[in-house]
């Protein structure tokens, strides 16, 4: 099963990509975990990407391509993945279902994951992440047992660069230009599948399960 999760930042797309790649078997790739794993690690491509991300831009289209193909194309992704991030823009897509294509393959779902802006500023004000095992936590909507530490691994949690409230405005607005038009170029695919994504988390995820089957 191939699925991509649609969705403006802070939708929730990996929130819900990490349990239902539990729940299916497949693995969970994003795009901006490479980067950000790139970043950490001082790599060529994450100082390019960087610049990109801390002005919440997205990277160009020929660094993120063919690091994602490269990617899809690992044995463990041979029973399918699901894709978190990718595509953000209509060319990424149109990439993605070319190469889908030379093997008679396409995606399967879509699912865009519905959040108005207005509850996306609030959600990125709270999130904050385990920069050592990569759980995630909203202060509001998810809090950690002990203030600022990590349940699974007790290291001391961070918020990400580009979740400052500038920078969140610039990534909304550029998801608006960019990536929502891939809703409707996965609706005349015949695959887009939309869920209310202001539900608790447990109820996006059952509103997914539904679709999935
Ligand atoms: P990326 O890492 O993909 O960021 P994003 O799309 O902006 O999305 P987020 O990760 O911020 O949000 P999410 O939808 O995963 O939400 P989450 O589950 O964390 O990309 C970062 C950057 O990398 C981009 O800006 C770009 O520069 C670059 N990039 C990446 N891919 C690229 C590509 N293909 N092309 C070009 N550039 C690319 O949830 C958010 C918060 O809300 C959390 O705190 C969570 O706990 C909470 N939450 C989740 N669900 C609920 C719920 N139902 N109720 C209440 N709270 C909830
Ligand atoms: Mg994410």
């Amino acid at each position: 099963m191939k699925i991509i999760m649609l969705g403006a930042p802070g939708a929730g797309k990996g929130t819900q990509a990490k349990v239902i790649s539990e729940k299916y078997g497949i693995p969970h790739i994003s795009t901006g975990d490479i980067f950000r794993a790139n970043i950490k690690n001082g790599t060529e491509l994450g100082k390019k990407a960087k610049a990109f991300m801390d002005e919440g831009k997205l990277v160009p289209d020929e660094l993120t391509v063919e690091l994602l193909l490269d990617r899809v194309g690992k044995s463990d992704c041979e029973g399918g993945y699901i894709l978190d991030g990718f595509p953000r823009t209509i060319p990424q897509a149109e990439v993605l279902t070319e190469a889908l294509a030379k093997t008679g393959d396409k995606v399967d779902f879509a699912i865009n994951v519905d959040v108005p802006d207005e509850h996306i500023v609030r959600r990125m004000k709270g999130r904050r992440n385990c920069p050592a095992c990569g759980a995630s936590y909203n202060l509001e909507f998810n809090p950690p047992k002990a203030e600022n530490t990590c349940d699974k691994c007790g290291a001391e949690l961070v918020m990400r660069d580009d979740d400052k409230p500038e920078t969140v405005a610039k990534r909304l607005e550029v998801y608006h230009e960019q990536t929502q038009p891939l809703i409707a170029y996965y609706e005349q695919q015949g695959v887009l599948r939309t869920v209310d994504g202001t539900l608790s988390m447990d109820g996006v995820f059952r509103a997914i399960q539904d679709i999935l089957g």
